[in-house]
């Protein structure tokens, strides 16, 4: 399913806006493009490998692509994780060098933070800059509780439908696929 958008720049950084810009959902994370654009997009193809693999093994629960014109510009997945409740993995996320800044990888993860509260999901834990997921809600004091061997500053959690999550502390653990990191 195609969602059509207009993706709308903040105003401080560009006029511009991309017309037409489209976000689809449950685009196969097989996909080669998709693929290609995580080659292009990382400095080694472990992200590629991660998102063939979590597809292979069937953890890949939300891949959203952004295209213009029907090229692949953006992609992000959502993978399920082992947690004490409907938990997501957000990972990797990337758009292609042209395009950023222009708040494609936001519309991604706004988006599928939509679906995944729309389908039950009761959390996403995402590692990455606070600065940026923060934007969406992100929390690291949320994540502070639980034991997961990525567990770092770096790990935030947002709770789905709610202020905060079913359980405050308990074991999670990513999908077997991000062992190859
Ligand atoms: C990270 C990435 C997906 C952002 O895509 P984007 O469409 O440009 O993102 P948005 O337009 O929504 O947001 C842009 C903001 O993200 C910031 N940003 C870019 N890369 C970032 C990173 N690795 N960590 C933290 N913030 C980052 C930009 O500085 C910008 O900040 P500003 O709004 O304060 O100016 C893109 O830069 C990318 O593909 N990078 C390579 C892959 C990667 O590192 N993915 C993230 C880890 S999975």
């Amino acid at each position: 399913m195609a969602i059509k958008t207009k993706a709308l720049f903040p105003p401080v950084r560009s006029f511009l806006y991309i017309e037409e810009m489209k976000v689809h959902d449950n685009h196969p994370a097989k996909d080669p493009q998709v693929l290609s654009l995580h080659r292009l997009c990382f400095p080694t193809d472990s992200e590629a490998r991660l998102v063939e693999q979590l597809h292979l093994d069937g953890d890949a629960s939300l891949s959203l692509a952004a295209t213009v014109s029907e090229t692949l510009i953006g992609h992000v997945l959502f993978s399920q994780m082992k947690a004490p409740f409907r938990a997501l993995a957000l990972a990797p996320v990337a758009v292609t060098p042209e395009y950023r800044c222009r708040g494609i990888a936001a519309k991604l993860i706004e988006t599928g933070i939509h679906k995944a509260t729309k389908e039950g999901w009761q959390g996403v834990f995402v590692l990455g800059d606070p600065n940026y997921y923060g934007r969406f809600g992100f929390k690291r004091e949320l994540a502070r509780g639980f034991k997961c061997r990525f567990q770092s500053d770096y790990l935030m959690a947002l709770a789905l439908g709610s202020d905060t999550l079913p359980v405050s502390d308990g074991n999670i653990e990513y999908a077997s696929a991000f062992s190859l990191f």
